[in-house]
């Protein structure tokens, strides 16, 4: 395994393996890999011939008062992971390699990004839309892995290469999650056992919503009132949205009629968790 900390070094590697035919995978990560980030390294290595996987906490996905300063960054263990797991190169670059001067060029993917998560994280897709976009010129893959733990994260960046004309396919994995349901995040690391135990409430609620879709419930609000019910269990849960939204434009549906996204956003203690289930009311 490669480790490259310059885009120079990560081009020259890939461009070597291009010239093989190789299939380039790309997956994007902040590091601190887990579980999650583990099956994303495994489809890559399953679907591809090259494995790339980006190390980078970007900085301009961080609002002002978030976490970027405390962001876990153990590299070691990162780097044995990758190594265990079959990956041919870890890009590791620098602040400086990836934003050399002051920034002034910025990939927005509009509407998408005001619903959900952008209300409160104005700034945060756009700097994810961006730092994708400079990591897909600087690798080049054929292919680039996401979870679908950060679905609003996945389906802007989809539509970031769709209307770019990107040459290369956005493939969205399932969420991996902890025996009790909990959605494996890197900002669990966070909490506290307690705190970890209110946050298995999380995933009740979203499976409240699939059970009672199941059962022939299609209005929104009396879905999602349920699902406050059990998260407000835990006063530690401050509930910052629980939404149920088209699937692909993210807009609220008052009645739940095909593809749906239920989703949930919280704050616990110092972390802010979200998690989502896909739905399809259709298939019943
Ligand atoms: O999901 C993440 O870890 C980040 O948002 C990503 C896609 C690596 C961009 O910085």
């Amino acid at each position: 395994m490669e480790i490259a900390k310059t885009i120079q070094s990560v081009r020259s590697l890939v461009k070597a393996a291009r010239s093989k035919s190789k299939k380039i995978g790309l997956v994007p990560t902040m590091g601190a890999l887990h579980i999650g980030h583990i099956s994303l390294i495994e489809a890559a290595v399953k679907q591809c011939d090259f494995v790339v996987v980006s190390i980078f906490v970007n900085p301009t996905q961080f609002g002002p008062g978030e976490d970027f300063e405390k962001y876990p960054r153990p590299l070691d263990a990162d780097l044995k992971i990758c190594r265990k797991t079959g990956v041919d190169v870890v890009f590791v670059p620098t602040q400086e390699q990836m934003y050399p001067a002051e920034n002034l060029t910025w990939v927005n993917v509009e509407k998408l990004t005001e619903l959900l998560c952008g209300q409160s994280r104005p700034i945060h897709f756009r700097g994810v839309t961006t730092v994708c976009a400079k990591l897909f010129n600087i690798v080049a893959p054929d292919v680039a892995f996401f979870g679908r733990k950060d679905a609003q994260q996945a389906i802007v960046v989809r539509r970031m290469a769709a209307d770019l004309n990107m040459p290369l396919e956005i493939v969205i994995c399932p969420t991996v999650r902890e025996p009790n349901g909990l959605a494996v995040s890197s900002r669990n690391k966070y909490l506290t056992e307690e705190q970890k135990k209110d946050a298995t409430l999380i995933y009740k609620s979203l499976q409240k919503c699939r059970e009672m879709i199941d059962d022939g419930t299609t209005d929104s609000e009396t879905i999602i009132a349920e699902m406050r019910k059990i998260l407000s269990q835990a006063p530690s849960i401050e509930i910052e949205y629980i939404s149920i939204v088209d699937a692909e434009t993210l807009h609220n549906l008052d009645k739940i009629a095909g593809k749906a996204l239920a989703a949930v956003a919280v704050q616990i203690g110092p972390a802010r968790l979200i998690d989502n289930i896909l739905m399809d009311a259709s298939k019943k």
